[in-house]
């Protein structure tokens, strides 16, 4: 579990200062009341931030229960919305500013990018990608990697981008399961000064799919790449088009523009599907109402694009609204700790919006890595991901805002394609800590466990009970998605998971995850995906999965482990790594493997993961006495490091 607890309140409010709100793109304090008296229409407000080749019949139809339809009749295509219709204004504005780790950095103009993305579309094309194809994407931050996201989306094909840290297995999982033909991925990229072989986890992964599969691979360290039978290589493709343009496809609103993946209870790699009219609708009408972005502005969401926050706002949110958006390789301390600053001074940037695990690694590092840059570019600042602390939120807006950036907490998550719960920066006050309120248009409540809306600060479970704009098709269609969506006597109702409190003012204050999952540095990965593929490893026996707060990324995975009599203890703590590495990738292998005679499982034999939060979370662990082993808890206690 993220955050620390139920008691947490939100600091004392702190108003939105007037020279931003005079200038910010909502400070109309009755947008709210405005929004709830003319929903759904209100959303039509969206849908105008875009071009649409078939003018949409209406925001939204549909009753109390799925199906809902957003902007029904509707027609229009991504890539024109982010790249076609800006070129007669701003052709030769920057579109993307790319920084890379060793290598420098480029930018791409309006018309660059433009014909990039034509020109990858024709190859792409050229090798059979047809509309409703589904393209996976294997790239780490490069700027090709929004240009083949373009090139899918101007030819009606469905991307499917994956992590580029993920292992060959799990890149293979996601093929498979996307029912997908065609990966585009690179030779290999630096992280940190090494070198990753990219192009190695990508052939492994083209192995184990039982299909036939094209790849387009990008040299991107530039030192050649053998390519075999069914590869191709990327500049070659993109010369062999220099020059072409590609007529868009025009898709339905609710016709799917990609596919992502993330971890759900089952243990297995959850598929969310998002649309191409609603959900760039919302994330184009959030990246106006939340991030202020303009067209003029340079944005920097310095998330990495493999997950949803970099699809909605490093790709289709600035893009959408034409501005330029910063594309960032490599980690923030190195080559030095002050990297970001050197770039957001480099580049003047205006919008700058990250997590909060990377604002505690900034504290740690200390504010003299930002002292040294001049970051009065600013204007306003983000989070997403997982929950802030005061502390962190005041040094935040201290020392990257100058003291005066509003700050926008953005909750939202890869179902949710777009932010839902945040304040509006030109219009409400802050609450260090709280996230804000449902943002217009938008109906959530905190309820009990009877589903029933509980007083304000008490702990409860965040509920969204009206549809939005850019919901996932499986969300809209009424698929179903087990108890997450259910239909009850006042209507239909998402559970996202998350539990909350909320304050009289409405405001939400998050609290970590309800289900079986661990958000690490605002990644989500899933404690039975870790469990079984620790489970088998040989040498365990049994394995359980908690997260344990930590200073820098939040949550820390814990592994408590129970090995097989007479298993070697050094030799299984590294095997229990590398199949964690092999089969999610680095990112989610365990902080601490804890191994024990035995895990504290109730007399049912259900193993008891909360008991092991606490441990390794160091706190008080209450009556123990429903315990089969209650022997076993000084045991864990002293084994895990705290
Ligand atoms: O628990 C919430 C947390 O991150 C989860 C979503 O994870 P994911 O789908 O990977 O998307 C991450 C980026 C959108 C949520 O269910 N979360 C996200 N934003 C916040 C948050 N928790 C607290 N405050 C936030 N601002």
């Amino acid at each position: 579990m993220t955050g620390d607890g139920a008691d947490r309140t939100p600091g004392a409010a702190i108003d939105p200062p007037s020279w931003f709100s005079s200038g910010a793109a909502v400070s109309d304090p009755g947008i709210d009341e405005q929004f709830e008296r003319e929903w759904p229409d209100c959303w039509e407000r969206a849908g105008d931030l875009l071009d649409w080749e078939r003018p949409y019949e209406t925001a939204f139809r549909g009753g109390d229960t799925p199906p809902f339809e957003w902007f029904p009749g509707g027609r229009l295509n991504a890539s024109v919305n982010c790249l076609d219709r800006h070129l007669p204004e701003r052709k030769n504005q920057r579109a993307l500013v790319w920084e890379g780790q060793l290598d420098g950095g480029r930018s791409y103009t309006y018309l660059e990018l433009y014909r990039e993305v034509n020109a990858l579309a024709a190859g792409l094309r050229d090798l059979g990608v047809e509309e409703g194809d589904v393209v996976t994407i294997y790239l780490p931050m490069v700027p090709e990697l929004p240009a083949a996201m373009l090139a899918c989306a101007r030819l009606g094909a469905v991307h499917n981008v994956v992590f580029a840290g993920f292992s060959a297995d799990a890149l293979a999982e996601r093929m498979e399961r996307a029912d997908s033909g065609f990966l585009v991925t690179c030779d290999g990229y630096y992280r940190r000064g090494d070198a990753i072989a990219q192009k190695n986890k990508a052939d492994n992964a083209r192995l184990a799919v039982d299909r036939d599969v094209d790849v387009v691979v990008l040299d991107h360290l530039g030192q050649g790449v053998h390519l075999g039978e069914g590869y191709h290589d990327y500049c070659e493709l993109i010369d062999a088009h220099e020059g072409a343009e590609v007529e868009s496809v025009a898709r339905d609103a609710a016709d799917p523009l990609f596919r992502i993946y993330t971890s759900g209870t089952t243990g297995e790699p959850r598929g969310v599907t998002h649309t191409t009219g609603g959900y760039l609708a919302h994330v184009a009408w959030t990246a106006q109402s939340v991030l202020d972005i303009r067209p003029e502005d340079t944005h920097w969401c310095a998330a990495d694009i493999g997950w949803i926050t970099g699809h909605s706002y490093v790709v289709y949110g600035p893009l959408a609204l034409g501005t330029t958006t910063v594309l960032s390789a490599g980690t923030a301390d190195h080559p030095e700790r002050d990297r970001l600053w050197k770039l957001i001074d480099r580049h003047a940037v205006d919008v700058f919006y990250t997590a909060p695990t990377a604002i505690r690694a900034f504290m740690k590092w200390g504010a003299e890595h930002p002292e040294r840059h001049d970051l009065s570019s600013l204007r306003l600042l983000g989070t997403v991901g997982e929950p802030i602390d005061e502390r962190a939120w005041h040094w935040y807006r201290d020392h990257i805002g100058g003291g005066e950036c509003p700050i926008v907490d953005t909750w939202w998550q890869t179902e949710t394609g777009a932010i839902l719960v945040s304040t509006l920066p030109g219009v409400d006050a802050m609450k260090p800590g709280a996230a804000g309120k449902p943002l217009p248009g938008i109906e959530a409540e905190v309820v009990g466990p009877t589903g029933e809306p509980i007083d304000p600060g008490e702990r409860g479970e965040l509920v969204i009970t009206r549809p939005w704009p850019g919901m996932p098709t499986a969300l809209a269609d009424g698929t179903d998605w087990g108890e997450r969506a259910t239909t009850e006597r006042d209507g239909w109702r998402y559970y996202p998971e998350d539990a909350a409190t909320i304050d009289d003012e409405g405001y939400v204050t998050f609290l970590g995850r309800t289900d079986e999952a661990v958000n690490v540095a605002g990644r989500r990965f899933s404690t039975m995906e870790l469990e079984s593929t620790i489970v088998g490893v040989p040498g365990v026996a049994e394995a359980a999965v908690v997260g344990a707060d930590h200073e820098t990324t939040g949550t820390a995975i814990y592994a408590y482990v129970a090995p097989e009599h007479g298993a070697e203890e050094a030799d299984l703590r590294e095997r229990v790594r590398d199949a964690v590495e092999d089969a999610v990738g680095s990112v989610a292998v365990p902080e601490a493997v804890v191994f024990t005679p035995d895990l504290p499982k109730t007399r049912s034999g259900k193993i008891m993961r909360r008991l092991l939060e606490d441990v390794a979370n160091d706190e008080d662990l209450g009556d123990t006495s429903a315990l089969r082993n209650p022997e076993i808890v000084g045991e864990l206690q002293s084994r895990t490091p705290n």
